[in-house]
């Protein structure tokens, strides 16, 4: 087998929620490596943002909740930015409460973006993969899909699916040499987190909550998002060319996993 080779090469990348925190640092983090990227969103204005900041990527405004859309996008790319090499499934909402206040309505919304928002995406991509029979799929979950969070069962159960699906197709797609991981991010500094509360939520993620059996952070800091970065970079990069249906949890040992 020839050598390992470093960098993207220029390999084409499809970014999904590349406007949010840990999208940003993960687009940042290809170009770095010589990857080109397609920035995938549903906020304009914040793909613009990145867009001005960042890059000079193309930007595409699409809602992965609707198969459509992902369908279109996923055609465009490939007909005017190029033949796709990799996706990076990052969009993702949360929704917090307790279950016995979670309406039909939140549930659906965070199973539409985090678990058929994957599905989607994946299906369109691994259309392309499989006739090139090269690439790889890298799907931004949580620690939450492992560990039971209070008032996070929706969020949880949604993280959970979108690890079993990419594990299944990844099963799916190994015999024509496509590896689909995912990274498990635990605490993130992003607006996603400071979201969750009033107060000091970084403070509170670190040190634990005994009224949430919240075990605090081990390493003893919430995650940059340039430390998820790292890991769906590997993840994707030939470095972990014999790496396939595995979760890389990148949460500072929050979900003590031995
Ligand atoms: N921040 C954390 O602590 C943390 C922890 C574990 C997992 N995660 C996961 O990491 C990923 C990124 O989170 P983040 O912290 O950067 O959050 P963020 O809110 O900053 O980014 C999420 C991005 O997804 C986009 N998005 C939402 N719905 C979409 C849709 N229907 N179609 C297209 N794009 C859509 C948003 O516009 C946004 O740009 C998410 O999947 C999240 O669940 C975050």
């Amino acid at each position: 087998m020839p050598a390992v080779s470093r960098g993207g090469r220029g390999r084409l990348v499809v970014m999904t929620g590349a406007a949010g925190g840990i999208g940003t640092a993960v687009v940042r983090a290809l170009l770095a490596e010589s990857y080109r990227v397609a920035l995938v969103d549903n906020d304009k204005c914040g793909l613009d943002a990145i867009q001005a900041d960042e890059s000079a990527a193309p930007t595409f405004v699409c809602d992965v909740a609707n198969a459509d859309q992902v369908d279109g996008t996923i055609a465009q790319i490939e007909e005017h930015v190029g033949a796709i090499y990799g996706l990076v499934n990052v969009a993702g909402v949360l929704r917090t409460g307790p279950v016995v206040r979670c309406g039909d309505d939140d549930w659906e919304a965070v199973f539409a973006v985090n678990a058929l928002g994957v599905f989607h995406c994946s299906r369109a991509v691994a259309r392309r993969l499989i006739t090139r029979r090269d690439g790889a799929i890298v799907t931004v979950a949580s620690d939450a899909a492992s560990v039971p969070r209070v008032g996070m069962a929706a969020y949880a159960a949604s993280k959970a699916a979108a690890v079993a699906f990419t594990n299944c197709l990844g099963l799916e797609l190994a015999a024509s040499g496509i590896r689909c991981n995912s990274v498990a991010p635990g605490s993130t500094d992003t607006t996603m987190l400071r979201s969750m509360g009033t107060g000091d939520v970084v403070s509170a993620a670190v040190e634990g909550r005994s009224d949430l059996f919240r075990v605090g952070i081990p390493l003893g800091r919430v995650a940059d998002p340039d430390d998820i970065a790292t890991a769906v970079e590997f993840l994707l990069s030939e470095r972990a060319r014999h790496i396939t249906m595995q979760s890389l949890y990148v949460d500072g040992g929050a979900a003590l996993r031995g």
